[in-house]
């Protein structure tokens, strides 16, 4: 198979994680004989430097002409006096809403190797944290109408609005990838305050006729928030708006130890799609070949797996992560503090990407 990729390296440790995640890519290429090309798309704080503007419109249409993208991490410390508009994370934005990917797919799964590294209390990991969160990625309060007046005293406003296709369509994403998995969708809003969240429950339940083989339940944002970190296994797939799956999502990676482990996948209507770990770009580590490359590396997988219906291999990048998991190796975000760390073997960045292409294995 040959495929173009669209490859934003970013800013932080965007551009270390991406190189392990891209030599990985070629790894698998060789592995299976494939061959993919790779298009390199500047934007984020690199791109303001270079042209003012966090995603010229030549960027996107790169990423447009692609068959997939790859995005390391945009953003940072220098880039926070710009106003809005010219700030790296718009440049995302843009991506994202030029791409029209509107259903983000974040897993919260545990590596049982890692259950020491989760801050939950061990009889809580015990029952297991397994779920997705699919957020809606192209509308609510992200989208919205964004203002600063100043006349008289300063006033912010920032408009969440919904349509009823933009939550039916991700609706039926949550539907659909409940009914692969365990059948159980919680739709999670704040139905008791907003309108958009009213109009959002009603079209869930409508869905629910559709889908009478997976069972629905509704759950406030502020409870669920709670719910994630007192009883994570009750959840299976969580479908919710931009802003509460932003922070939900944070909030679900953490309690499997690291986000640093956490991929992500952004689809629209076609296979195009967008990946990237979901962590930022941590201004603090970078250049210090100490970032975890590995929610890079599982966003890779899952393009293979998604975008370009390559099964097989994108299971050999997972279980290449989990044999090297189990062979010790861990960088430091995932290291046990005290004794638990003392059996295991530190790795950098970059050891880290050639410990996983060593471990890839055809089945
Ligand atoms: C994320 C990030 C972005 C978001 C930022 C960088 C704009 O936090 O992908 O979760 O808020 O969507
Ligand atoms: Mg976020």
């Amino acid at each position: 198979m040959e495929k173009k990729i669209a490859v934003i390296r970013g800013d932080g440790i965007g551009p270390e994680i991406i190189g392990e995640a891209v030599a990985v890519l070629d790894a698998v290429a060789a592995l299976y004989g494939h061959t993919f090309t790779y298009d390199e798309v500047i934007m984020g704080g690199e791109a303001c430097n270079r042209w003012g503007d966090p995603l010229p419109p030549e960027m996107l249409q790169k990423c447009l002409d692609s068959d997939s993208v790859l995005l390391g991490a945009v953003g940072g410390p220098k880039w926070n006096a710009l106003p809005a508009e010219k700030r790296p994370e718009k440049g995302l934005l843009r991506l994202r809403s030029g791409m029209e990917v509107f259903s983000n797919n974040r897993p919260a799964k545990i590596w049982p190797q890692l259950a020491d590294a989760s801050p939950l209390r061990p009889e809580i990991v015990a029952r297991g944290i397994d779920f997705i969160i699919v957020r809606e990625l192209t509308g609510g309060i992200y989208f919205g109408e964004h203002r600063t007046d100043h006349a008289g005293e300063i006033k912010a406003v920032d408009v969440m609005a919904y349509t009823e296709s933009e939550i039916e369509r991700i609706g039926r994403i949550g539907f659909e990838t409940a009914r692969k998995r365990d059948k159980r969708l919680c739709s999670v809003e704040k139905s008791n305050v907003l309108d958009c969240s009213r109009l959002w429950k009603a079209v869930m339940h409508r869905l629910a006729e559709e889908y009478p083989d997976v069972e629905l339940t509704d759950m406030l944002v502020d409870n669920c928030a709670m719910q994630i970190v007192k009883d994570p296994a009750q959840f299976d797939v969580i479908v919710t708006e931009n802003m509460f799956g932003d922070i939900l999502s944070d909030e679900a990676s953490m309690i499997t130890g690291s986000i640093g482990m956490i991929p992500s996948s952004s689809l629209g209507e076609g296979t195009r799609g967008l990946y990237e770990p979901i962590h930022g770009s941590a201004p603090d580590i970078a250049g210090k070949d100490i970032a975890n490359p590995t929610g890079a590396i599982l966003a890779a997988a899952m393009m293979l797996r998604y975008s370009f219906d390559l099964e097989r291999e994108a299971s050999c990048i997972e279980r290449a992560v989990s044999s090297v998991l189990d062979a010790g190796y861990r960088t430091a975000d995932i290291l046990p503090a005290g004794e638990a760390g003392a059996s295991c073997k530190k790795a950098g960045c970059r050891d880290m990407g050639r410990l996983i292409i060593e471990h890839l294995t055809k089945e």
